[in-house]
């Protein structure tokens, strides 16, 4: 992708595609019931095309074009090949949530940068439950049935290792109670509840009794994402004269702590016309170009906008003062090493910045130079880069930017939508 910077104002108005997170766990859950769902405004990208496969070879049928798909799914049949997950974590790691249930015996493999990922944080408390997993990182094998529900006390605050366990949970005897460090994204939490499964949570505590009958069929709407919508933000609050407003955007507390952030370094967002879709709260953004300054981020607030980091990092380059994150040593186990690769690729854009165990800091503002990046085959690295080019003065290429259809195929086109020269 190649961006050519300084860009001038953004303007206009844009749509989102719809939540990752919630589009996945929207299509397990309907994947579990035997009676046809309508899912609308569906993610349709790289990460949901490997869960959608996977559920295809599993024996569900998903049927639909675009966004929205009728799926019918209920017992899951032994399938043929090996589940390859492409890329996602999330669909490895909420699969296997949902096969240790199932009388089956499955291989689950993905490319090699997801065979390096850790998978143990969810083969571990799946095995207490009575599931057979061969492996800690893919490719592994999963054989399921006769769970046990049980009390677990996570040791990372990971919200794909809750919805895993929720989904083993469904499918046990018993109740399952799961004790996380710090609140991560709910979104299961609040889908199973809509769909009458006895839940009950708290900010560190989450309890699961399963009802013994099929899940009922899931109707929903997915949200905006708006951790694709924090690209665009972000470009709308760093382009002197800019106003983006975003439609229809998910704004659950649980994931954006990245705005909570904004406010702190000034910024002007604002928020209207909230309503409510499948039980997550929706809401249409506006943000405008504003001086920022610098925060430190830390604690709990680091799981609300886990995703948000690489994008945050350019938003720092430009606030006055130090911004520091800390506690942010997962960031080292997403698509990339967060944390090093961030680093890396804003030093190759001219930017001074320290890399530490568990986050960055840096002094702004900085000047960004055009240059020649990597996203390191990271989508979130991809978009983030993209963002920053549009802030150099010059041509810039971001290399290996096809990572972008991973989750927000249209965010070449949406940015020259709003007036940036991308290509
Ligand atoms: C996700 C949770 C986060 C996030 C990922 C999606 C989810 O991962 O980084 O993109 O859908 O639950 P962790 O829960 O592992 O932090």
């Amino acid at each position: 992708m190649k961006l050519r910077g300084p860009a001038g104002a953004l303007r206009g108005s844009a749509e989102l595609p719809g939540d990752k997170s919630i589009s996945h766990r929207a299509l397990l859950h309907a994947a579990l019931s035997p009676h046809e769902s309508r899912l609308q405004n569906v993610l349709r990208a790289g990460v949901t095309a490997a869960m959608i496969d996977c559920l295809r070879k599993l024996g569900v049928s998903i049927e639909g074009t675009g966004s929205d798909l009728n799926v019918r799914g209920g017992t899951w049949q032994q399938p043929t090949v090996p589940l390859d997950c492409g890329n996602s974590g999330t669909t490895m790691r909420l699969l296997l949530g949902a096969l240790a249930g199932m009388p089956l015996q499955v291989e689950l493999t993905g490319t090699p940068g997801l065979r390096r990922r850790p998978m143990g944080r969810v083969a571990r408390p799946l095995r207490e439950m009575g599931a057979s997993i061969s492996a800690d990182n893919a490719p592994l094998n999963v054989r399921g049935g006769g769970l046990r529900g049980r009390e677990h006390h996570l040791q990372v605050a990971s919200a794909q290792v809750k919805a895993a366990l929720l989904l083993a949970a469904l499918q046990a005897d018993g109740t399952t109670t799961i004790h996380q460090p710090a609140p991560s994204r709910d979104h299961s939490e609040r889908m199973l509840r809509e769909l009458g499964i006895n839940v009950l949570s708290s900010a560190h505590a989450v309890r699961l009794h399963p009802s013994g009958r099929p899940l009922p069929p899931t109707r929903l709407t997915v949200p905006g994402d708006f951790s694709s919508a924090a690209f665009l933000l972000a470009a709308a609050v760093l382009l002197p004269g800019s106003a983006v407003r975003l439609r229809g955007v998910g704004v659950n507390p649980t994931r954006i702590g990245l705005l909570d952030t904004l406010n702190a370094m000034g910024a002007d967002i604002s928020i209207e016309n909230r309503r409510e879709s499948g039980g997550e709260p929706v809401a249409d953004i506006t943000a405008r170009y504003s001086r920022l300054r610098a925060v430190e981020v830390r604690g709990e607030l680091v799981v609300r906008m886990i995703d948000e980091f690489p994008i945050f990092a350019v938003m720092a380059t430009q606030a006055e003062g130090m911004t520091t994150v800390r506690d942010a040593a997962e960031l080292r186990v997403k698509e990339s090493d967060r944390i090093s690769v961030l680093a890396a690729e804003l030093q190759r854009m001219g930017i001074t910045i320290s890399e530490r165990p568990d986050g960055f800091s840096l002094s702004g503002p900085q000047q960004l130079s055009a240059a020649t990046v990597d996203s390191h085959a990271d989508h979130r690295l991809a978009m983030s880069l993209a963002v920053g080019a549009l802030l150099a003065s010059g041509e810039s290429s971001v290399q290996r930017a096809g990572a972008v259809h991973e989750s927000f195929p249209a965010f070449a086109h949406t940015l020259r939508a709003l007036g940036a020269e991308v290509r």
